[in-house]
This record gives C-alpha cells, structure tokens and sequence, in this order.
C-alpha cells in the first residue's frame, strides 16, 4: 500500500514569526488529533528550513521539505541552493518540477531530471509535480501531457530510483482558482499515472508509489478528493496556510 501523505506547499508566503506562529498552531492541532499513518510534510521556503525542522523535531510523522532545489551540485550559481545542502541540515523531502517553476522560471523538463538524480543522490525523496494547462485539457491531451511530462524525466529513473518518489498530479487550470478538478478527471489521471508507471516498471512498483491530488483541496472538499481510490493524499497550498484548515483536511484522509 503506498504511504499516505498531506503535504503543504506555502510557496511565497509568510515570513519568520508568521512562519513559526503557523507551525506552533500545526502541531498544537495535531497533538489533538494526530493520525499517525499519515505522513504529514511541510514545504516551506528555504530560510525558515532549518526552524521548521527544529519546531517538528521529534514528531516522526511530520517531515519539513523544500519546494526546489538547483539542477547544478555545486560551484559558481548565485543564489542557487544545492541538494548537497539541504541534505545536510536533514530535509528529506523536496517538491520538483511545480508547475509555477515550469511556467513563471521555464523550468524543462531536462532540468527537472537533473534535480531529481541530484535529490536522490543526497537521500531526499523528490515529489515530483505534474499537470497540464486548460488548454491541454480542452484539447483532449491532458493524459499525453502527463505522460510526456513523465516520459521526459522520471521515467529515465531505473525502478531503485524510482522507487523513492512522491508524484503529485495538480492541473494548473484548479492551482489557486478554486476550481477543483472534479471526480472523474482526477480518478482517470491517476488511473492513468498508475497505469504508465505500471507499463514502464512493474505492477508492484506502481501500487507503492504515492500519488497526490493538488488543486484548490479544501477542507469542504478533501474527503471526497481522497476517496478516490488511486488518491493516496494531497498536496495543498492556499488551505495549508491556516492550521486549522490544514489539520481538517489531514483528518479528512481515512
Ligand atoms: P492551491 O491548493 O492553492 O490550489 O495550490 C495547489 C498547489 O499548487 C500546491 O502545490
């Protein structure tokens, strides 16, 4: 069975009291009610990486992870941050490839590749992002995007590799637009993320790969989100800025 993971992306938000004061309020919720089988990560920008750790210090199933790294190791890239680096102030997670870094920082896929082996070299688990524009999808090439997407990057991995990733589905068309994708959509792209994984490894590698749903997951909606049957978890941006939300939805996964 794969792992149940909620994970909160806070992109660009929130500076180092606020950024505290949201973790303290995390963890007071979830001393409440914490389900432990469910990995609980979150992705915070990279100057309050090593606070956040601190804070979730001790409480085995949350996990603190960054929302990118460079695609170079090491060397003359200002301003980059290195897998090296996070690896030693213990991050084990890092999203990959967000569609905000392919559409806003023309991140390629090649690029994303070169994060991931880096990532995985250093002993971080990528979760790797994917998702198609509206356009894609109202041309009917949503599932060919996604697996282009894959095609060009993951799939390279052999399954050792492999093995360690999180994939996250998020159209970018429910990204922060409050339109979610509805049961249908979601339940075919998994279906389908499973399936190519499946024709590409194994039958077994794909059923232990966590596959998360991400685009506009709220409190009101992540039950039925996670009831689909390929949905292993989500990965939650504008509702994992208000603790509470974030521990609803975390409870909202059975
Ligand atoms: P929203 O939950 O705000 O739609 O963001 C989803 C996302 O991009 C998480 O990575």
């Amino acid at each position: 069975m794969p792992k149940k993971i909620i994970a909160a992306n806070w992109k660009m938000n929130n500076d180092e009291y606020s950024s505290k004061k949201l973790t303290f309020d995390f963890l007071k919720h979830l001393s409440k009610s914490n389900n432990e089988n469910v990995l609980k990560i979150l992705a915070v920008p990279f100057p309050f990486l090593n606070t956040v750790s601190k804070m979730c210090d001790g409480v085995d199933s949350v996990k603190v992870a960054s929302q990118n790294c460079s695609s170079y190791d090491m060397g003359a890239y200002t301003g980059e941050v290195s897998a090296n680096m996070l690896s030693s102030i213990s991050i084990n997670f890092s999203l990959v490839g967000h569609s905000e870094r392919r559409e806003i920082f023309m991140e390629k896929d090649e690029d994303i590749l070169d994060k991931v082996r880096l990532l995985l070299e250093n002993k971080i688990s990528p979760i790797f992002c994917c998702g198609e524009s509206i356009n894609a999808r109202k041309k009917g090439m949503h599932l060919d995007h996604i697996e282009k997407q894959m095609r060009n990057s993951i799939f390279k991995l052999d399954a050792s590799e492999f093995k360690k990733l999180v994939i996250a589905y998020e159209p970018i068309w429910a990204i922060g637009t409050g339109e979610t994708a509805s049961i249908n959509d979601i339940d075919e792209m998994h279906n389908h993320i499973r399936n190519l994984i499946k024709s590409n490894y194994s039958s077994s590698l794909s059923n232990s790969i966590s596959l998360l749903y991400g685009g506009s997951v709220k409190p009101n909606n992540a039950k039925e989100i996670f009831d689909i049957k390929n949905v292993n978890g989500g990965l939650i941006g504008g509702a994992s800025l208000n603790a509470k939300d974030f521990i609803d939805i975390v409870n909202s996964i059975n």
